[in-house]
């Protein structure tokens, strides 16, 4: 199974730390952001990994992380040329992904378990989308999840009125035909293409499954979320 990184967008809650330096590089615990998610990949056996990112930036990640010898593995890299949102950046990973099973991760998510049971059961599912969910207590923040009888009925990209505190983490799996619910998405209000359109497609199609997910969890894009990633490391 390959594995997709997105580490694009433009920082601007964490300004001016992300002024040069490119929040998925900024410190988290004793290492870069960007290594947890890849330590995650490699723990469940995904060593072919592409990484997309901005164009301001590409030189600094290249530099950072190399040809993946380093860590066992291998990168690929990929431009996105603004920040046109998660579903644009995830767009660019068709070539790469091609007609296989592949994991996604947001470049700015920091947690605690370990991915393997997850994409154990990914493998074993036949098609569709697989989320992992978790309860946090500012779901106004994320994409929200309502279930109900153990399935996802709907999502909501960051409702004033939360219907629950079940969001929906960083952490996609998906088949290829995410890149057709891609195409598909249009613009949102704040001019990006949402990933929360693009697993709503799948809900439609009832074929998106989820996990809850074991441990903490955190994005790490805003001050208060970034000292939460350092404080959970440092245990
Ligand atoms: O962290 C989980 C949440 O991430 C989900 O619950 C939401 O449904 C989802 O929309 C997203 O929300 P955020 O507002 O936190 O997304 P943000 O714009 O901060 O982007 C998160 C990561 O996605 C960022 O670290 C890099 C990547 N990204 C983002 C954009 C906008 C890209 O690679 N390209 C982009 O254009």
């Amino acid at each position: 199974m390959k594995g997709v990184i997105l580490a694009g967008g433009s920082g601007s809650r964490l300004y001016p730390l992300t002024k040069v330096t490119n929040k998925h590089l900024l410190p988290v615990g004793r290492k870069p952001m960007l290594h947890h998610t890849i330590d995650k990949f490699i723990e469940s056996g995904i060593k072919d990994i592409l990484i997309v990112t901005g164009v301001n930036h590409m030189g600094a990640v290249v530099q950072s992380l190399g040809s993946g010898h380093e860590f066992g593995c291998s990168f690929t890299y990929k431009v996105q040329d603004q920040a046109g949102g998660i579903a644009e950046a995830l767009g660019l990973a068709r070539d790469f992904c091609g007609d296989s099973k592949f994991v996604v991760v947001l470049g700015d998510n920091i947690f605690e378990a370990s991915l393997v049971q997850h994409v154990n059961s990914f493998k074993d599912q036949i098609q569709g989308a697989r989320l992992l969910l978790t309860e946090v207590d500012d779901p106004e923040r994320f994409g929200v999840a309502t279930l109900k009888d153990g399935k996802i009925l709907k999502i909501v990209e960051k409702p004033d009125e939360p219907e629950s505190n079940m969001i929906v983490t960083g952490v996609y799996m998906y088949d290829s035909s995410v890149f057709d619910f891609v195409d598909r998405c249009e613009p949102s209000a704040r001019g990006e293409l949402e990933i929360t359109d693009v697993n709503n497609y799948y809900v439609s199609e009832q074929l998106c499954y989820y996990d809850v997910l074991n441990g903490w969890w955190t994005d790490a894009g805003t001050f208060e979320s970034l000292e939460r990633a350092n404080q959970y490391l440092r245990g």
